[in-house]
């Protein structure tokens, strides 16, 4: 799979041939002005919760790229009064096989679940967004587990229980309003991941980060934490 960083928690998984845009947030980012926005091409939106930083470009990649928009129920039907009508609703604890079947690929599925987390959601007028959560992408050969924004829960430690050996991980270690490195490290070994990616951090002044320090708490626990630039694409 690959994967490309566009700055705060908004990444690009290219996964058994789609390709997965995750919370939305590049244009409101001066870090991530030298980005080619329009040039971004997605099958689906994945959306962890109704927040400002996860969702403000929600609608316009939905209409430049025409992908269908996952996420709970309460931010598909406040897509669809913004004139989204491609939304697919899950909410947490659920979990779906999609088809992933494309030009070259055939009969492919692809398993995303909708994962607990523990943090706030509302959007940016303040009105009920549902529940904040994550997502568990399974394909018939590799894992990638999204946390959203969370703090460290007991509840990571059941999604490897029911889902298969996660391969990468993208976790917020900003600290602040979610999990710091520490806790971020210590998530991974809960979800049994070695490799990690760090979301959610530098952005602002609240979760600006020793980023050296950052990559130690995952070192110091055998695991590899990955902080590509923005804009970047990691093969993983
Ligand atoms: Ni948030
Ligand atoms: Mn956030």
């Amino acid at each position: 799979m690959k994967f490309t960083y566009y700055g705060h928690s908004c990444f690009l998984l290219e996964i058994s041939g789609k390709k997965l845009l995750f919370d939305p947030f590049i244009t409101p980012n001066p870090l991530a002005a030298a980005i080619d926005v329009g040039a971004i091409a997605a099958d689906y939106i994945l959306i962890s919760h109704g927040h400002h930083d996860h969702i403000a470009d929600a609608v316009m990649f939905q209409q430049q790229t025409g992908a269908t928009v996952i996420a709970n129920w309460e931010i598909c039907e406040w897509l669809k009064k913004q004139g989204i009508e491609q939304v697919h609703p899950m909410n947490i604890g659920g979990w779906r096989k999609f088809d992933f079947s494309g030009e070259n690929i055939v009969g492919e599925s692809v398993i995303i679940a909708m994962t607990t987390a523990l943090h706030s959601s509302s959007f940016p007028d303040g009105s009920y967004a549902g529940c904040a959560g994550g997502f568990l992408i399974e394909s018939e050969e590799e894992a990638f587990y999204y946390s959203g924004d969370t703090a460290l829960t007991m509840d990571m430690k059941l999604i490897p229980e029911k889902f298969s050996h996660i391969d990468a991980a993208a976790l917020p270690i900003g600290n602040n309003f979610t999990m710091d490195a520490f806790d971020a490290a210590k998530a991974a070994e809960f979800v049994r991941c070695d490799t990690v990616i760090g979301v959610h951090y530098n952005t602002f002044g609240y979760i600006e980060i020793d980023t050296e320090r950052a990559a130690k708490e995952f070192s110091d626990r055998g695991k590899t934490l990955l902080l590509p630039a923005i804009g970047e694409t990691l093969n993983l």
